[in-house]
């Protein structure tokens, strides 16, 4: 499973960059504002960073919802970098333009998706990545996890090539699931991955090692 991460703070993309196990970036309108990036020409600037920044695939997020507005806005966000992907939302007129992007080559990530039947309908259509909310299903208390493993055995069994993006990851037990549930991808924020790093035992066991370590080099 790839990792990308849920952000648009740069210093959280460098940092993830940095450990090596970074696949790519996801970004919404809210990561936007949380970052402080506001005005069309901020926001085209600061996807340019974003995509200079990683190599993997940068999901950049329409805000028109009629099919002729995502049509201009996502050919606009595509040309900006070659990894940006065009974020677009599980609705319909979102589903045809996802069909005009696939026709002429244009990466989109559908987001907003949160069944089984719009991860077939936004397939069916060409979409590159489907985005199951995880945490916000379970929010309602749903199983966000079923719903991941319930949309992969169907995109095996139907041999769909759509790739499953898990988002609204809320923590690192969430990361794990996904892997087992059958994700493509996990999209996290920065600290559930570094808490995938935790466990207890190994920092008692490297604190034994250092000390054995120690006491056995002492004087030598
Ligand atoms: C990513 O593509 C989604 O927009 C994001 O994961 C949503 O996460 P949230 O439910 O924590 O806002």
């Amino acid at each position: 499973m790839r990792f990308f991460i849920d952000t648009a703070d740069l210093d959280q993309i460098k940092e993830a960059n940095d450990l090596g196990v970074l696949d790519g970036v996801t970004t919404n309108p809210s990561l936007m504002a949380k970052a402080g990036i506001s005005g069309a020409k901020n926001i085209e600037d600061h996807y340019k960073k974003i995509a200079s920044i990683v190599e993997g695939d940068v999901s950049a997020e329409v805000i028109a919802t009629d099919y002729k507005g995502i049509v201009a806005e996502g050919e606009y966000l595509a040309q900006l970098a070659p990894n940006i992907v065009v974020k677009v939302p599980m609705i319909r007129e979102g589903i045809k333009a996802i069909r005009h992007f696939s026709d002429n080559g244009i990466k989109t990530n559908c987001t907003l998706v949160f069944s089984p039947g719009q991860a077939i309908l936004a397939a069916k259509a060409g979409a590159t990545y489907i985005s199951p909310f995880v945490g916000r299903v379970d929010d309602i208390n749903w199983d966000g996890i079923g719903l991941i493993a319930q949309i992969a055995e169907i995109y095996a069994v139907q041999m769909y090539e759509t790739e499953i993006l898990a988002a609204s990851i809320r923590n690192s037990k969430h990361i794990v699931d996904a892997a087992q549930a059958g994700a493509d991808i996990a999209t996290c924020p920065l600290h559930t991955i570094l808490g995938l790093l935790k466990h207890p035992l190994t920092d008692i066991g490297l604190e034994k090692f250092l000390a054995d370590h120690r006491k056995s080099n002492q004087g030598a």
